[in-house]
C-alpha cells in the first residue's frame, strides 16, 4: 500500500528522482535543438539518459539529432514548431502533453541575435521587435503554456539561455539585450510565485559561443569562444543543480563592476565600441584593426578581449 501511494498518490511524487543520474528518464523539452548550443544540450542529456523533446523550426535538421540519438541508444522525440507563432506552440504544447507521460524540465534556448548600434537602428524598429519575438515572447509563451502542467505535478525546472551581455557590457546589442533581460526579470518574478510549487528557475549567462548564430560577425574569428560542448556542459549543470543563475568569473565581474563604478563600465565598452566596428551586415564598415596577419586583431583590440573573454563586442 505505501508503495502504491509512494508512486501513484504522493501529490509530491514528480520531485522524487530515483534514476541512475540526476536526469535519468527526465523529459525535457529543449528548443532550439536543430543547431549549436541547444544540439549539442540534446545530445548531452541524452547521455546523461535524459529524454529530450526537440523543438525548432527545421524538421530535418530536428529529425538528424534524433536519429544521432537513438542510434547512440537513447530516446528522442522531435516536435517542428515556430515559436514566434501563437497556434504553432499551441498545437506543439498539446501534442506534446498528449503523447509524452509527463514533462519534467524546459530549456529555452531557441533565440536570435542581433549586432547593430542603436545609431545605424534609428529606422530600424523591426530589429527590436524581432529579438523580442523570439527570445522573450517565444520563451513566455512556452513558459506558460507549460507552467500548469508542472504546478500540477509540484515538480518543473526551467532554464533560460540568457547572454553574458546583460551583465553589464554590451553595445551594438541594445535589441538582443534587451530582450534577453525581458525573460531574466520575468523569471525572477516568477520563481518568487511558483516556489511553493516545485517550479524553478536558471538563468544562464552564456559567454560568446561558436555557433552558426556568430558565423556573420566576421572579428569573432579572432575571439576566444566556448565550443557548443562546453555551452552544453553549462546547462546540464543548471539542470541537475538548478541554481538560481550560472555564468563565467567575467561576467560577475562585469556585473559587480557595474554595481559599484557603472560610469568606469561605459568608459571601457565605450574604447570597444570604438575598436569593433558595426559589421558590414549589419550597415557598418565591419573592418577592424588588425595585426601582421589578417586573422589577428590589433594589440589593443587583442588586449581588450583576452580583458573580457567571453563578452560579444
Ligand atoms: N552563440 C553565442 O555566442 C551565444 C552567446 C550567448 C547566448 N547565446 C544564446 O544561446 C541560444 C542558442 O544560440 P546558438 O548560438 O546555438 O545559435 P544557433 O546555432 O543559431 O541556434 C539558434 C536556434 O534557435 C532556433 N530558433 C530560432 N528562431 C526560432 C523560432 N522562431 N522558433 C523555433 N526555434 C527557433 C533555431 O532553429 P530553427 O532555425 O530550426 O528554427 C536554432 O536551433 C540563443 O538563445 C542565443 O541567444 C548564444
Amino acid at each position: 500500500m505505501w508503495r502504491y501511494w509512494r508512486e501513484h498518490l504522493n501529490p509530491y511524487r514528480a520531485r522524487v528522482h530515483h534514476g541512475r543520474t540526476k536526469l535519468d528518464g527526465r523529459r525535457i523539452v529543449i528548443t532550439g535543438a536543430s543547431s549549436g548550443i541547444g544540439r549539442a544540450t540534446a545530445l548531452r542529456v541524452s547521455a546523461e539518459g535524459g529524454i529530450p523533446l526537440l523543438l525548432a523550426r527545421r524538421a530535418e535538421e530536428l529529425e538528424e539529432v534524433r536519429t544521432e540519438i537513438r542510434s547512440n541508444g537513447g530516446a528522442a522525440y522531435a516536435y517542428p514548431c515556430d515559436l514566434t507563432d501563437p497556434e504553432s506552440v499551441r498545437k506543439t504544447v498539446d501534442q506534446m502533453l498528449a503523447e509524452q507521460p509527463a514533462i519534467d524540465m524546459l530549456v529555452n534556448n531557441a533565440g536570435r541575435s542581433i549586432r547593430r548600434s542603436v545609431r545605424l537602428s534609428y529606422d530600424r524598429f523591426h530589429d527590436y521587435e524581432r529579438a523580442m519575438a523570439i527570445n522573450y515572447f517565444g520563451a513566455l509563451r512556452l513558459i506558460l503554456a507549460l507552467l500548469p502542467h508542472m504546478t500540477e505535478r509540484k515538480f518543473g525546472h526551467i532554464v533560460n539561455v540568457s547572454s553574458i551581455g546583460v551583465q553589464g557590457i554590451a553595445p551594438r546589442f541594445s535589441a538582443y539585450v534587451a530582450s534577453k533581460s525581458a525573460l531574466d526579470q520575468f523569471s525572477k518574478v516568477a520563481a518568487t510565485e511558483t516556489f511553493g510549487d516545485g517550479v524553478t528557475f536558471t538563468t544562464v549567462h552564456m559567454p560568446l559561443v561558436r555557433t552558426p548564430m556568430i558565423r556573420p560577425t566576421k572579428i569573432y574569428d579572432a575571439f576566444p569562444a566556448k565550443s557548443p560542448e562546453q555551452a552544453a556542459d553549462m546547462i546540464i549543470q543548471a539542470l541537475e543543480e538548478r541554481p538560481k543563475h550560472m555564468g563565467t568569473g567575467v561576467g560577475f565581474i562585469m556585473q559587480l563592476a557595474y554595481a559599484i563604478s557603472p560610469d568606469l563600465v561605459d568608459a571601457i565598452a565605450y574604447q570597444g565600441y570604438r575598436i569593433f566596428p558595426d559589421s558590414t551586415a549589419a550597415g557598418g564598415q565591419g573592418r577592424v584593426k588588425l595585426g601582421k596577419s589578417e586573422r589577428q586583431l590589433s594589440k589593443a583590440a587583442a588586449a581588450l578581449v583576452r580583458m573580457t573573454r567571453g563578452i560579444h563586442w
